[in-house]
């Protein structure tokens, strides 16, 4: 029924970046599609962005907050390990609504969608609020080329509303997970522990900079993202021309276009905006989602073939038409 979306005000282009690491516009440029991300200022917390976002998802749904039923908070990066998703909830004025995270990384938004529909189509909940937030320049390591140049901040909403079946916009979705090559992308715990008392040793909490084997998330992502959406169109009968948009987690421009040639589906379908953002994990799909219905590219009743993916590894694929407010 609405979209949202937020990003921090501060820029750092490519060749900002080649200030601080060994690198250039024209391999980041030419290597993923990015030209530029933002990064978190000390008033941009992931709550506020995530707020902004949800804020503007509700105006344009135009809803009462107090007829908000689930405020679902898609993130790896919460201000709070407790949970920010309350905090949001808090700050729109949503108190009849129950509020926490999910985190599933980039695959984070697609599995919130998915979790918060079950709640719509089983009838216990009405009005839901999805959001995909993420702040990673936290957990990045500046002096690693090989992933600072990948990543930015930024969060997008969705307003979602029970239906009848025939009118259910949300047609399929499949959802996979492999822990056992969970290795290739981390953002682990510390291991330091330290004495407590009589012997007894306590682990200090805190959490290393993100780890990546970028060849391998990049062979894992061509690979699964083309296997999941075939599954997920051969279920729902649909033909890949007959979408009108594919609209992938935003990881690198190389990674969009392999997708798309594997199906023919022409570039110009493809959403990206990653040039101006990067990677903002759960982000990625409703800022390129709420950017494209603003625009008027996304129109009501448009066919969408969605899909995220990312560490766990995880990965999902949803299949929807986006309808708009009434
Ligand atoms: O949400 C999922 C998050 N993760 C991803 O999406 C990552 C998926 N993977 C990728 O997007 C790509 O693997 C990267 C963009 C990370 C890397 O591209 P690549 O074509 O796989 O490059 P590479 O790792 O094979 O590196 C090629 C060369 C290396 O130099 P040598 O060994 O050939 O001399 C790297 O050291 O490029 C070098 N390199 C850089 N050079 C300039 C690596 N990073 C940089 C850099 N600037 N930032």
């Amino acid at each position: 029924m609405g979209s949202g979306s937020a990003t921090p005000l501060q820029r750092i282009t490519n060749d900002q970046l080649g200030l601080r690491v060994e690198t250039n516009d024209s391999w980041i440029h030419s290597r993923t599609g990015i030209s530029e991300r933002r990064v978190s200022g000390p008033k941009e917390n992931l709550a506020e962005l995530s707020y902004q976002a949800a804020d503007l998802a509700i105006q344009m749904a135009g809803w009462d907050p107090n007829s908000i039923d689930l405020v679902l908070l898609a993130t790896s990066t919460p201000d709070d390990l407790f949970g920010s998703a309350p905090k949001v909830q808090a700050k729109l004025g949503a108190k009849e609504a129950v509020a926490f995270d999910l985190t599933a990384a980039c695959s984070g938004f697609l599995f919130a969608l998915i979790t918060a529909a079950q709640f719509l189509r089983g009838g216990s909940m009405r009005r839901a609020l999805v959001i995909g937030a993420d702040q990673l320049s936290r957990w990045v390591d500046w002096d690693d080329r090989r992933s600072c140049v990948l990543f930015g901040d930024g969060a997008g909403a969705v307003a979602l509303e029970a239906t009848t079946g025939e009118n259910d916009g949300l047609i399929g979705f499949k959802l996979k997970s492999d822990g056992d090559r969970g290795h290739c992308l981390n953002l682990h715990q510390i291991e330091e522990f330290n004495p407590l008392i009589d012997g007894v040793n306590h682990q200090r909490g805190g959490f290393s900079p993100i780890q990546m084997n970028g060849q391998e998330v990049y062979k894992f992502a061509v690979r699964e993202v083309p296997g999941i959406l075939q599954e997920l169109l051969s279920a729902n009968d649909t033909l890949p021309e007959s979408l009108d948009w594919l609209l992938l987690h935003q990881a690198n421009k190389r990674i969009l276009d392999a997708v798309a040639d594997r199906f023919a589906i022409p570039h110009e379908k493809v959403l990206s905006n990653l040039a101006k953002y990067g990677n903002t994990s759960a982000g990625t799909i409703p800022l390129m989602l709420d950017e494209a219905v603003r625009d008027g590219r996304v129109k009501p009743g448009d066919l969408i073939a969605s899909s995220g993916f990312g560490a766990g590894l995880s990965w999902g694929a949803a299949l929807f038409r986006w309808h708009g407010p009434l």
